[in-house]
């Protein structure tokens, strides 16, 4: 039979693991744990499906309803299923005057990605965002953490078939 810790150890990847071994040592009291845990298994498992919230009360020996209560109390956690890739596209002014319009149709035509949606694949979910500092090198987005630049329709295409 296999220990609590090993099936525990399935859940997460070691990268996961590693982060919350250090929250455990930041925050020694497993509910002052719980927010910054929650947002681990967030970025681990996509959003706060049943299996993570079950993954994070296993680890942090809490009740799940405590977890859940929890997760679900803050709106700034996700409560279903987001796109593997966070595209945000800049629609500030330099952006705007440099074509971002034209990208955001393009997203929606050939991604199916209406802002703040999810792409029918899965792939991507769209936020129109605010000036992200690269306004002299526009149109710009950030897919994830990386910043495109000088975004044409081509570009824009070539950037995201990119990304799986
Ligand atoms: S206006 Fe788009 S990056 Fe600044």
């Amino acid at each position: 039979m296999k220990s609590e810790k090993s099936q525990r150890e399935k859940t997460f990847s070691p990268g996961a693991l590693t982060r919350l071994e250090e929250i455990k040592k930041k925050y020694p009291d497993k509910r002052a744990a719980l927010m910054p845990a929650l947002y681990i298994a967030q970025d681990e498992f996509g959003w706060l499906r049943p299996e993570a919230l079950k993954a994070v009360a296993q680890y942090l020996e809490l009740p799940e309803m405590t977890v859940r209560s929890t997760a679900t109390f803050y709106s700034i956690y996700k409560h279903e299923q987001a796109g593997r890739n966070m595209v945000r596209l800049c629609t500030n002014v330099s952006c705007m005057v440099l074509g971002a319009s034209t990208l955001k149709g393009t997203l929606k035509t050939l991604y199916g990605l209406a802002p703040g949606g999810t792409s029918p694949d899965g792939r991507f979910q769209l936020e129109i965002g605010e000036c992200i500092g690269a306004c002299d090198r526009g149109p710009a987005m950030l897919v994830n953490d990386d910043l495109h630049t000088e975004l044409d329709t081509k570009k824009l295409i070539q950037v995201l078939e990119s990304y799986k």
